[in-house]
């Protein structure tokens, strides 16, 4: 089949990789790509954002399916648009990616569907939001209603911080602290039946020991060893299932990548978000792992045929992903700097371009690249990620050094 990929980070070259696996794929066209995608796509130029201009890139490219990475075009109604011209489409309608898109219809969905989760209060002044804060007291946790690329929520034991961020949002939804170790899990679903991924872990703060702001994710590994046995089972019945279900009830089906960000609290698994497409940078540590051809798995879950897909394949071991960030990120991150080494199997490109005068590869966002790689265990998958992170070179870059460390160590607990 030929395939078209939208979306430009570290995630989409991992899918990119996953696709061109496939031997079911004939030809991969990805846009607008970066250049690790470049170098096992062809390369068009599009606003992805745009739902007309995707989808007529979709018929021009003879797609017979477009898999749509980012949040933003599928906010945007992207994979609508390219449904309606008759092409296959991996990703929810603008309807059902406000599960995304809107806190507050995420916890809406949630309280019809009787989904575990925080307690929660939309606030739009100050007033409210004192009363909100007042109720659960710290930690406090002060989300902005709308995408703000994994970086509007702040979680904090200062108030003034709390309600300064309240204010600098507008809108917010304020929300119980749950406390427990997080868990990220990945549901391919064409809006009825649903197949979970491996279960895996992101680094959501900027520094080790989970210190600093939040930042799109720095590192993350698969599957998890101390997950408790039955919790994809319950994750799937408990929420997966009734919240897609409230969906069709509500006439807006949701196909295409339920991402479920889960704290596994004392009183069980509870929902702290949904977002509506792969994770990044989980999706590199998961997608090393899978066996099963990926574009056989996107086109049966974009064309409804589910149910008749085979169980997933997946490789022994683990998969950890380290994140290679520019100076700065998340705040200011520099960019144009020169990198050396990156051109390396298992180096995801994220944030990179290719100067036109030499062809040097230069960063170009905050998150710049994944080093990711597979082991018999985690240990060992982790000793070869940051083997690949010692090969990088640029200027000023930093990373975490914990990424999967209190996992490996049997450090981690449930809470009670
Ligand atoms: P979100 O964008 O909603 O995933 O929030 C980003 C990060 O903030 C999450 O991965 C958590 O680490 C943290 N967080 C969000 N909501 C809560 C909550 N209710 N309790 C504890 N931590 C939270
Ligand atoms: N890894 C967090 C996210 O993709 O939102």
């Amino acid at each position: 089949m030929r395939v078209l990929l939208i979306g430009s980070g570290g995630r989409e070259h991992a899918l990119a990789l996953g696709l061109v696996a496939d031997p079911s794929v004939e030809v991969l066209f990805a846009a607008p790509g970066n250049p690790g995608i470049g170098t096992v796509a062809g390369m068009r130029d599009v606003v992805f954002t745009d739902p007309a201009a995707v989808a007529a890139l979709a018929v021009e490219c003879s797609a017979d399916l477009v898999v749509v990475g980012p949040e933003t075009p599928l906010v945007a109604g992207v994979a609508d648009a390219v449904r309606a011209k008759g092409v296959p489409a991996f990703g929810p309608s603008a309807a059902a990616a406000r599960l995304e898109g809107s806190k507050a219809f995420a916890k809406d969905v949630m309280t019809a569907a009787g989904v575990p989760t925080a307690r929660a209060y939309s606030c739009a002044d100050a007033e409210s939001v004192g009363r909100a804060l007042d109720d659960f007291g710290a930690p406090y946790v002060v989300k902005n209603d709308g995408l703000a690329a994994g970086k509007g929520v702040v979680v904090t034991e200062d108030r003034p911080v709390a309600e300064e961020h309240a204010r600098a949002c507008g809108q917010v939804v304020i929300e119980e602290y749950l406390a427990g170790p997080e868990v990220s899990l990945f549901v391919v679903t064409d809006g009825e039946t649903a197949v979970p991924l491996l279960p895996a872990q992101d680094f959501k703060r900027v520094g080790d020991d989970d210190t600093g702001p939040n930042t799109g994710g720095m590192g993350a590994y698969a599957p998890l060893p101390w997950a408790p046995p039955g919790l994809v089972d319950e994750v799937m019945r408990d929420i997966v299932h009734p919240t897609l279900a409230e969906l069709r009830r509500r006439g807006t089906p949701f196909a295409g990548l339920l991402y479920v960000g889960l704290a596994i609290t004392t009183t069980g698994p509870r929902v702290i978000e949904f977002n509506a497409r792969f994770g990044d940078p989980e999706t590199q540590a998961v997608l090393a792992l899978l066996e099963t051809p990926l574009a056989g798995l996107l086109h049966a879950a974009a064309t409804g045929e589910l149910a008749a897909h085979p169980p997933l394949r997946w490789r022994a071991g683990a998969a950890v992903t380290v994140v290679v960030a520019a100076e700065g990120y998340p705040a200011k991150p520099r960019t144009g700097d020169v990198i050396h080494g990156a051109e390396v199997s298992g180096i995801i490109h994220a944030g990179t371009v290719r100067r036109a005068a030499d062809g040097a590869l230069l960063s170009a966002g905050g998150r710049v690249l994944c080093c990711t790689a597979t082991g018999s265990d985690l240990a060992a998958a982790r000793d070869a990620a940051y083997e690949l992170v010692r090969g990088v070179e640029l200027a000023g870059s930093h990373h975490r050094t914990d990424i999967a460390a209190a996992a490996v160590a049997g450090r981690i607990t449930i809470p009670g």
